[in-house]
Parts: C-alpha cells; structure tokens; sequence
C-alpha cells in the first residue's frame, strides 16, 4: 500500500517536472529583424541551410563561406538582408577582418548570435596511418579555429548578452574514428563548456549542437574512401603487410555500408536544434540532433568503454594480425 503511495507520488512528480520542461522550452524570444547572427562554414550543408532558415525567419544574417562560389550561390538563394562573407577559420588576420565588418553591420546593439558551424572531417581512419600534420589540418579548422573565432567576437556577442552555439558532434563523446576529427570535437564540448561557465554572469548563453550522422559533403563516403586510399598508399610496406592486402578495400566497404546505414538525409533536424539555441527564451545547454544521436550514440556514451569498443569492432574490419586462424 504504501509502495503503492510512493510510486504515484513519484509517477506524478515526473509528469510535472516533463511538463514543466517542455512549457519552459517552447517559450520564445521576439524582435529577430533587429537581431544579428553571424555563422560560419555556409557554403554548403547545416551552415548552408541555418543561413536560409534564419534570413526566412527575419534575423539578420552575416553568413561566413570559403570559397566565393559559396557566397555567391547563397546570397542568390536569400533575401537582400543576408550579407556573406569570406572567411577561412583558420586564418586569425581574417577573422579580425570579419569582425570590423560586423562591429559596422550591428552597430551599438551588438552581436545576438555566433554559429561555430566551420568543420572539415578527413583525414579520418586508423590512428596508425596518420602523421602529426593529420591531426593538425582538422583540430586547426575544427577546434583551434572555433576558438580563435569565439574569443574575437566575444565582445560584440557580451554588448548583446547574446548566443554561442557550437557544433560538436556525437564524435565529442565517442571516439569511433581514428584521425583529428574526434580529438576536435571533444575539444569543442570542453571549451564550450567552460565558455558557458565563465560568461553565464554576463548574460551570455553558450549551446553545444551533437548531431549524430547526417548526408552532407563531410560524410561523403566518395571522398573518405578516397581520402583512406591515399593514407594507405603512403604507409610502409611492412605496416601494411600487418593489416592485410585487402584491408583498405574492405575498410573502405564496411564505411560506406555504415555510412549509408546511419546518415539521414534530414538535415533540418541539426538547424531547427540551431534556431532553438537562438530563439528560445532558455536555450538547452546540449541539443543531440537525430534519432541515432538520441537513441544510440549519446546512451553508449554513458556505457562502460568495452560496449563502445565492441560496437566500433562491428562496424569496421579486423586487421590481418587481428584475424583468428
Ligand atoms: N554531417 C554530419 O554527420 C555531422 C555530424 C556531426 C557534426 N557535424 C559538424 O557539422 C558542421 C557542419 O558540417 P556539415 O555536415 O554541414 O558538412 P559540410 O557541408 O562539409 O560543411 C562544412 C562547412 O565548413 C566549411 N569549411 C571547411 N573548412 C573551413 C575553414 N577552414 N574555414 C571556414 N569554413 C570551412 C566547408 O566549406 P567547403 O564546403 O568549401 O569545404 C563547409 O561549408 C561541422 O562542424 C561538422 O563537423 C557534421
């Protein structure tokens, strides 16, 4: 009888704290044609499409691309109002650029918004076939980039009291690949969490975007493989002679399977997670974006190691050495 009591109470008490949450998050903000948001990476994929979303949606929109065929297709895709930019993350010169042509664009009120979106994945692969330079290109774009970004626009974004949404990746949690992109993203969620520590006092809100797997040109299963041919070209005959002739070929297969298996082509599922950070009254701390996210990649986080190793151990293959006889 009385377990009985105490299960209700406590079946009711969560009801109320779900309900409370889901009130609390739907409430949003108004006033987006006076506010400013600047994103990064907008040639193509999330950049791309949170570029247009946001300019339907009213908001001011400074979109930052490499290359100017980028800049251009999209401000022909977009209303008047949104500006593009060029910029390469990795170039600091270029960024302080980029922020005189902000400071200019938002005047007094400041910057609402910053979306770390800039990123590149390859070289991805075994730890074993990258050298040093490796793991430089990507942390460079990916982490080092983001950083040097963030750190120069802070002040427009405090004038503002204004948002920081960075993407991660469900790679900022599980390391399933070798090469520089896991260390970058695992990177991104620490700065983004101390970020969000030291600036909450003045009003600033810092979110970490986790998507899982999405079809855009940094999944392109084409220019991974590619990309694994080439690394495995490179490598002495001897540690290839320990993985196996066919090993690449065979990495390269199972990657693409998984990759088709995995990524949705939904890409509206990141972006909408991107546009709650910026218009919600109380934007989420960590949005996981996709149901493999949700459902699979942020639980196995949680697990023992052991879990998580065997479940990469299914999706790539057994090195020659490896291989029971
Ligand atoms: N797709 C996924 O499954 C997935 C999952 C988790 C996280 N993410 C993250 O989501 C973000 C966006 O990726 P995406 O999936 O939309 O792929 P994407 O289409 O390749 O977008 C990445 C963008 O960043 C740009 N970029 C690359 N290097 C740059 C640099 N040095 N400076 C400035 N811009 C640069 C790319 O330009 P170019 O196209 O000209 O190279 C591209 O526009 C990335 O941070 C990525 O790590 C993606």
């Amino acid at each position: 009888m009385l377990s009985h009591l105490a299960l209700t109470c406590v079946s009711l008490l969560v009801t109320f704290a779900a309900v409370r949450w889901f009130i609390r998050d739907s409430y949003k903000l108004d006033g987006f044609s006076q506010k400013h948001v600047f994103i990064t990476g907008c040639d193509s994929g999330f950049g791309n499409l949170l570029a247009k979303q946001l300019d339907r949606k009213g908001f001011k929109v400074i979109a930052a691309c490499l290359s100017e065929k980028g800049a251009a297709d999209l401000a022909a895709a977009a209303s008047p109002r949104l500006k593009t930019l060029l910029l390469n993350v990795t170039d600091s010169a270029g960024i302080r650029s980029a922020v005189d042509f902000v400071s200019r664009e938002v005047g007094e009120r400041g910057l609402w918004g910053l979306v770390n979106n800039a990123g590149r994945a390859i070289p991805i692969g075994p730890t074993e076939w990258m050298q040093l330079e490796d793991f430089i290109k990507v942390l460079d774009v990916n982490l080092v980039g983001l950083i040097d970004v963030t750190l120069q626009f802070l002040p427009l974004l405090k004038k503002a009291q204004g948002r920081v949404v960075n993407v991660a990746s469900i790679l900022g949690r599980l390391s399933l690949i070798g090469g520089g992109y896991c260390p970058s993203k695992y990177g991104v969620e620490s700065f983004s969490d101390s970020l969000r520590k030291t600036m909450h006092c003045f009003g600033l809100k810092v979110s970490i975007i986790e998507p899982g797997f999405f079809k855009t040109t940094i999944t392109s299963p084409d220019l991974i493989g590619d990309d694994l041919r080439r690394l495995w070209t490179r490598l002495p005959q001897d540690i290839r002679d320990s993985y196996g002739a066919t090993y690449v070929e065979d990495y390269v297969r199972m990657q693409t399977f998984s990759l088709g298996m995995l990524c949705s082509s939904d890409i509206a599922q990141v972006t909408r997670c991107m546009e709650h950070a910026l218009t919600a009254r109380y934007p989420r701390k960590r949005y996981a974006a996709g149901w493999d996210a949700k459902l699979i990649w942020i639980p196995l986080s949680y697990l023992p190691s052991f879990v998580a190793d065997f479940v990469v151990s299914m999706l790539l293959p057994v090195p020659e050495v490896g291989r029971k006889p």
